[in-house]
């Protein structure tokens, strides 16, 4: 009976394989149309192009470069009055966008429409649109012009490991940056940072690219008064507990650029806990009550930090000494909730909850290192428990041995 559908169902597939692929190679394969020219001539773009995602969706190379397909002389193939030649990178926006940016013929596709819109207000496409500077990035310097794909598929120039590599055939360029004045070197910072390293090593895609902070079609550095807001979007919670102190307001004032201000842009690391008290002296007094929350802090962070690997070392005693230790660490859990709640808590520079936080840290690993020192008690207790057996195995062997080497001397 199972075998019996077993076999229907592999039937089915079969036969739907067979009758879908020769429809899917027929979409994908458009030479098979005798009648189109340009691909006859132009293999090379015809493979790039069919590795894309337009081919699939029926756009022809007509329908950007205009020109005569059914004409199989360069010459007349080349002629008509929509016959463009190669789209220079200011008509190329024009192209993209005669069908990106009408609603129309996204709709189906549930594409957003936004990207001239966005683009005409980023630094590039002021740069390309108002100064016609050939050196700023237009469409296609992103996305390729032929093998175009969805920023979902790996192959994309716009996959999110791949972004960086994108942006860096400029942006490395330090003769062209230093005509803007900008710096190069945010590809190798970023990549060797905590979201480099997320992102790249530990394969983390909520990790941010480039355009994660710089919006991909907006491609602006954000503002001084902006950034707590970009990091915030994914660090929501260090975000709400940094606008509830000191530094939220400055951050918005644009006295201090928010995050950025202990933690770098492209370098973005953790502030280890011996580097606390310096970072604040770098705006702060050493005196001050505002250095002295520093070292408060620091403390604070270390002592759970050293909370934390205590009750760590007893739950492995506690393995050790083959005790059921699931209670134990479902208590270990919640101390890390609290000890990631620290970290995020102290952006606000309230001492009372820092402190609120430690001190339930400690507590639970003063309670998982009491259970440890109790079955440390036990295991003493129950070692002593075994002497008398030992005492009565030895005994045993020492009567055999005797009796042994009794028997041995009767038969000499
Ligand atoms: C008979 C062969 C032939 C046919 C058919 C043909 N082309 Fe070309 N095309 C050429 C050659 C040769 C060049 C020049 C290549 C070069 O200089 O590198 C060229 C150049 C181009 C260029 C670069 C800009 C320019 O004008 O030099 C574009 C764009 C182009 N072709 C598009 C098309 C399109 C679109 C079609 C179909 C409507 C088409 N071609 C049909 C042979 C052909
Ligand atoms: C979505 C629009 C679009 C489609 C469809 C398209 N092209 Fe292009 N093509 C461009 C743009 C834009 C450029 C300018 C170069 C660039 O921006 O990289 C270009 C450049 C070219 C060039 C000359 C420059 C070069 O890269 O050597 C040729 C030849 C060409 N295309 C041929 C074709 C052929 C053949 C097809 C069909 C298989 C095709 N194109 C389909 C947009 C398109
Ligand atoms: C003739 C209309 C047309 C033109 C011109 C055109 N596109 Fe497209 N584009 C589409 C359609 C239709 C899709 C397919 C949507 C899908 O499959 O989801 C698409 C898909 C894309 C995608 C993938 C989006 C996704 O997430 O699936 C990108 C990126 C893209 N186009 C960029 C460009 C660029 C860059 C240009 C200019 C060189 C351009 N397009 C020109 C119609 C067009
Ligand atoms: C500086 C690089 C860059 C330029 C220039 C650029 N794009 Fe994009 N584009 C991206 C990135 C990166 C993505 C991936 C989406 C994301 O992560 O936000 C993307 C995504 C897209 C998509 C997929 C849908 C979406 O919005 O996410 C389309 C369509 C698209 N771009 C079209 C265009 C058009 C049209 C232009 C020219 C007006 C353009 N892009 C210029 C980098 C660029
Ligand atoms: C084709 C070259 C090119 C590519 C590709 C390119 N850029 Fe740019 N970008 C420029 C140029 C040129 C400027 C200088 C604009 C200025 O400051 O006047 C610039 C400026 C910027 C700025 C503004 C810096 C400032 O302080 O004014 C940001 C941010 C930026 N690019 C991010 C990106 C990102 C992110 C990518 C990749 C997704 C990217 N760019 C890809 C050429 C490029
Ligand atoms: C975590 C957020 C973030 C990421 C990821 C990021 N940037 Fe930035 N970037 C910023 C901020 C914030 C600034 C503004 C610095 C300032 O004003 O102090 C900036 C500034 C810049 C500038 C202006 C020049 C400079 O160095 O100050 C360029 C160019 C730039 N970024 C390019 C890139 C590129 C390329 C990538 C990808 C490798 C990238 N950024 C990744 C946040 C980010
Ligand atoms: C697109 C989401 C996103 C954005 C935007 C973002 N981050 Fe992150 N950030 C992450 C992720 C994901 C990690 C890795 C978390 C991990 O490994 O536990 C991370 C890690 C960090 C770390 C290290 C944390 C640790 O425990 O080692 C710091 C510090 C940090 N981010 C600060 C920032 C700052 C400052 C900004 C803005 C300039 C920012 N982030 C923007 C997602 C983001
Ligand atoms: C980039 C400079 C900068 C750094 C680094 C910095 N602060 Fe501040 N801090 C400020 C500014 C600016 C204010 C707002 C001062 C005002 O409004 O008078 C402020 C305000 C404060 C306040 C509010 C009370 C007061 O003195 O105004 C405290 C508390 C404080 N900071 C603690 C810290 C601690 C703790 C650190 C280190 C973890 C630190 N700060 C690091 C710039 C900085
Ligand atoms: C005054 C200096 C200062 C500013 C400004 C600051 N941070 Fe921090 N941040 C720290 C310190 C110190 C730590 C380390 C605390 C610890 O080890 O527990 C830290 C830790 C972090 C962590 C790691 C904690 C976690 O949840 O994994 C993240 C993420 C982070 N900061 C993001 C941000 C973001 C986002 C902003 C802006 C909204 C910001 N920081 C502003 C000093 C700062």
């Amino acid at each position: 009976m199972r075998v019996g559908k077993w076999i229907l169902a592999s039937g089915i597939i079969l036969a739907a394989v067979m009758a879908g692929a020769p429809a899917l190679a027929q979409q994908r394969d458009f030479t098979i149309d005798p009648d189109y020219s340009c691909v006859a001539c132009h293999t090379e773009k015809r493979r790039a192009f069919l590795l894309g995602t337009h081919s699939e969706r029926g756009i022809r190379c007509h329908d950007c470069h205009g020109g005569v397909p059914q004409a199989f002389e360069q010459a007349t193939a080349h002629a008509g009055a929509d016959y463009i030649g190669t789209p220079g990178k200011l008509e190329t926006v024009r192209l993209c966008a005669s069908c990106h940016s009408d609603p129309d013929q996204m709709r189906r596709y549930g594409l957003p429409v936004g990207q001239l819109a966005e683009y005409r207000t980023s630094r590039h496409g002021h740069l390309l649109l108002e100064g016609g500077d050939l050196n700023a990035p237009t469409c296609t310097d992103c996305h390729d012009a032929h093998t175009i794909l969805p920023p979902n598929d790996a192959r994309s120039n716009v996959y999110p490991t791949n972004i960086a590599a994108t942006c860096e055939d400029c942006h490395e360029d330090a003769a062209l940056m230093g005509g803007y004045g900008l710096d190069t070197g945010q590809i190798e910072t970023h990549r060797a940072s905590a979201h480099g390293v997320a992102l790249y090593v530990e394969n983390n895609f909520a990790a941010p690219t480039c355009v994660s902070c710089h919006g991909s079609h907006a491609a602006l550095p954000p503002a001084v008064s902006q950034i707590a807001d970009v990091c915030g979007q994914c660090h929501v919670q260090v975000r709400r507990a940094f606008y509830s102190g000191a530094h939220g307001d400055a951050a918005l004032a644009g006295t201090i650029p928010g995050c950025t201000a202990c933690h770098s842009n492209h370098g973005t690391e953790r502030v280890a806990p011996d580097q606390i008290a310096a970072t604040c002296t770098e705006c702060h007094e050493a005196d001050s009550p505002a250095a002295l929350i520093g070292v408060e802090i620091a403390e604070q962070v270390t002592r759970a930090t050293q909370d934390l690997h205590s009750s760590e070392e007893a739950i492995h005693e506690l393995i050790r000494a083959g005790r059921r230790v699931a209670d134990v660490k479902l208590r270990h859990q919640t101390a890390l909730t609290v000890y990631l709640q620290i970290s995020q808590a102290q952006h606000s520079l309230d001492l009372e909850v820092l402190e609120d936080l430690s001190r339930q840290v400690g507590s639970i690993a003063t309670d998982i290192r009491a259970a440890e020192e109790v079955a440390a008690e036990h295991r003493w207790e129950h070692g002593l428990t075994l002497i008398p057996v030992w005492f009565l195995a030895l005994s045993a062997i020492v009567l055999a041995w005797f009796k042994l080497r009794a028997l041995r001397k009767e038969e000499l």
